[in-house]
């Protein structure tokens, strides 16, 4: 080995997330919006940490830098404030004294979140490679309307002259068709060298970073453009419309990443599936269906449309019928939800249990094949096994200031339309009979009845009508 190798170049990756974004009209920072189940810059900063460890990753703050930072603080990274903003130039001079102690550094847009570590791998090795003061990561757009353009010095090279931004562009550089992604390599000595060369001529009086190109270029500093395959991954996030747009595109992703591994899902462009959600080959999910947050289903389940589930676990053979809506709780396997239910945090419905149309959960242990079918509340409750929930049953749960359990053992029948005041406990296969309020708990075997007894008044009605001179049938 040769006494004269090199150390590896130090690289740092600045991410540029300080814009208010104005063109979305919105009261939140542009890069907490969010797409695909998580904000802009959370996909840029995951992006960035597969390439170089988060030590190494700055994100330049400045609007609501505040929130932005707590928002994503958990991935420790590093951050730069940029205040005030006078622009994506300026927001490297804010970040000046983070990144001198690097070689290199790589530049990427808090609001362009479909990049893969891939590309920006791609983009340093390119970098690297060719040594010039700055290497802009381009891509040709059938639609290039609203981006900077890339102008070459020959059709043939890879240099670039200058980049000029939609605003100031004469109708002759609007057509070309190669555009500025706002992802950049710079070598930072020749790069910071000549940072304070930009000014603020331009329609929005900031200091452009794109004009760096022209600076660097003139000053035979080497602007280098390194052209990617796949525009897709470049796109921004300047407006609603193009946010949704970029939504789109990662829920089709999630879609068809779960699809090439066993799940069948229908008119995906209609699904809304997290990142985090896992899901079991062979399970059906149909049209309309949100699986949300850290939402994991099994195998040869079916989801029906309209069903929302969110941080819940969905073991194999489930089937889900429309409309439910189920957060933070366990479903066992070969339970049947639905029509219509309503399973709210801390419900655990047990293997091959049912839960019917318009029942509502929350906080309920639910035994293996147990059975709430219809009209129900079930609140702070322990259901054994084998149980069966009449439909329009009530657990009177709550007295307007604590909340009681009620404990239903195995193989109970409440007859329809109980009202079960809490605390209670019904005993081993005992019965309640329908439309009963019970308040004392029930020994094991027992019949309940807690309701007035029918009176039956023979010839009440016939005699009211004679009484009213009403002739009878
Ligand atoms: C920028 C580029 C344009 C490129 C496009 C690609 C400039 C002048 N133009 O335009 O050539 O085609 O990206 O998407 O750079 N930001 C700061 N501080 C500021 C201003 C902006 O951190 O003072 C951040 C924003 O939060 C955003 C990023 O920089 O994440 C880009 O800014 P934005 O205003 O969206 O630039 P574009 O107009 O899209
Ligand atoms: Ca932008």
């Amino acid at each position: 080995m040769s006494k004269t190798t090199k150390a590896a170049p130090r690289v740092a990756i600045a991410i540029m997330a300080a814009g208010k974004g104005t063109r979305l009209q919105s009261k939140h920072p542009k890069v907490l919006h969010e797409v695909g189940g998580k904000p802009l810059l959370s996909h840029v900063i995951a992006a960035a940490s597969e390439v170089v460890p988060p030590q190494h990753v700055y994100a330049i703050i400045g609007h609501e830098a505040d929130r932005v930072r707590e928002a994503v603080a958990a991935t420790g990274v590093g951050f730069v404030l940029q205040h005030p903003q006078h622009g994506t130039g300026h927001a490297l001079m804010a970040a000046r004294e983070a990144l001198l102690p690097y070689d290199h550094v790589i530049v990427l847009s808090g609001d362009a979140p479909l990049i893969r570590s891939a590309t920006i791998s791609k983009l340093l090795e390119f970098h690297l490679a060719h040594r010039p003061a700055m290497t802009m990561l381009t891509a040709e757009l059938g639609n290039p309307t609203g981006y900077g353009r890339v102008i070459r010095k020959g059709k043939s090279k890879n240099e670039v002259r200058a980049v000029v931004e939609e605003k100031s562009a004469t109708p002759a550089q609007k057509k070309v068709r190669e555009i500025n992604s706002g992802i950049y390599a710079l070598a930072v000595k020749p790069f910071y060298a000549h940072l304070g060369e930009l000014s603020t001529d331009n329609p929005h009086h900031e200091y452009y970073l794109t004009d760096m190109a022209e600076v660097l270029a003139k000053a035979k500093a080497g602007v280098v453009a390194c052209k990617i395959d796949d525009p897709g991954e470049i796109l921004g996030s300047n407006t609603r419309a193009e946010m949704v747009d970029l939504d789109a595109r990662l829920r089709l992703a999630k879609c068809h990443q779960l699809m090439a591994m066993g799940v069948t899902i229908f008119y995906p462009q209609t699904c809304v599936i997290d990142p985090a959600v896992e899901i079991g080959p062979d399970t059906v999910v149909e049209p309309f269906v949100q699986l949300l947050g850290k939402t994991r289903v099994g195998s040869d389940c079916r989801i029906q449309s309209y069903t929302v589930i969110r941080d819940s676990e969905i073991a194999d053979r489930t089937l889900i019928l429309p409309g439910c809506m189920v957060e933070s709780s366990q479903v066992k396997a070969g339970a049947r939800l639905g029509p219509y239910s309503h399973l709210r945090p801390g419900s655990e419905i047990g293997e091959n249990a049912h839960v019917g149309n318009f029942v509502e959960t929350k906080k309920v242990r639910m035994g293996k094949g147990s059975k709430a079918n219809h009209l129900t509340y079930l609140g702070d409750a322990e259901i054994g096994e084998g149980v069966n929930v009449g439909a329009g049953t009530i657990t009177c749960n709550y007295d307007g200031a604590h909340k009681y359990q009620t404990v239903i053992e195995d193989g109970v029948f409440v007859g329809s339309h109980a009202t079960l005041v809490a605390p209670l406990k019904l005993g081993r296969g005992s019965y309640v009979a329908a439309a009963s309020c019970i308040t004392e708990d029930v020994p094991p075997d027992a019949l309940a009845v807690g309701r007035s007894r029918q009176i039956v008044k023979e010839g009440w009605v016939k005699k009211r009508r004679q009484a009213e001179n009403k002739p009878s049938h």
